[in-house]
């Protein structure tokens, strides 16, 4: 769970920096989604993703049952000790798999089988218009409130298993986790700020 974890991180990382785009160059963003749709090593990357992606949930499916059958009785006395975050990784981990159906669902099926519009690259040639389809999907309350909220909660999920995930990789130290914890909670907040920004800019900017 921990190395597929990390692995999705990065791949968070990866994704939010290349839809900065979506601010600075409609064109250059659309180039960006050609590349990213038709680079051969990009797709051998997309079959890791999802293969991480499936091993992640897997894992987690296991984890809970193994842990509910190593404590089939409920402490009597549960002092919740533990964060919320921590209590919660099913919950939020279960919205953020629903979240990710929709925006496949939206984005990736859009852009590859859906009715999307053309617009010219900066060669002049034809080029599938992701950039608008990303402006027309949040330019609807409903739709942008789902990715605020699923947003928050993957922040939410990524505050504590960041941490969570080099415990468990064996760098649990008296002096280093403090460190840990806090670069977890940079990371979930610098994630949220950044992919949340979307839908609330492009929803704000065509009210
Ligand atoms: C709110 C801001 C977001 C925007 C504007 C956005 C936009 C897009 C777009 C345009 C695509 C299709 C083209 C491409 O691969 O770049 C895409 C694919 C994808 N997105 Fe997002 N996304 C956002 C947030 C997220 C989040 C939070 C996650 C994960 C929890 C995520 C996971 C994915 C995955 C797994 C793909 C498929 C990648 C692939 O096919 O290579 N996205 N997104």
């Amino acid at each position: 769970m921990a190395l597929t974890g990390l692995f999705l991180c990065s791949f968070l990382v990866i994704h939010l920096i290349g839809n900065v785009a979506l601010f600075t160059d409609p064109v250059q963003f659309n180039e960006y989604t050609r590349f990213m749709s038709s680079n051969p090593l990009i797709r051998i990357m997309e079959i890791v993703l999802v293969a991480g992606f499936l091993t992640h949930i897997i894992d987690a499916v296991l984890l809970t049952k193994a842990n509910k059958a190593a404590q089939p009785v409920k402490y009597a006395m549960d002092n919740k000790k533990s964060s919320w975050y921590s209590r919660n990784m099913g919950l939020t981990g279960s919205i953020i798999l629903v979240f990710l159906i929709i925006h496949l669902q939206s984005f990736w099926y859009g852009y590859k089988f859906g009715a999307i519009e053309m617009a010219v690259d900066t060669s002049g040639a034809p080029i599938k218009d992701m950039y608008t389809m990303v402006l027309v999907a949040f330019s609807q309350l409903w739709y942008s409130a789902i990715y605020v909220v699923a947003i928050l909660l993957l922040g939410s999920h990524l505050n504590h298993g960041f941490q969570s995930a080099f415990q468990s990789i064996g760098l649990r130290h008296k002096k280093y986790t403090p460190t840990i914890k806090k670069a977890g909670t940079a990371f979930a907040v610098a994630i949220t700020l950044g992919f949340i920004s979307f839908p609330i800019y492009f929803y704000i900017s065509q009210l």
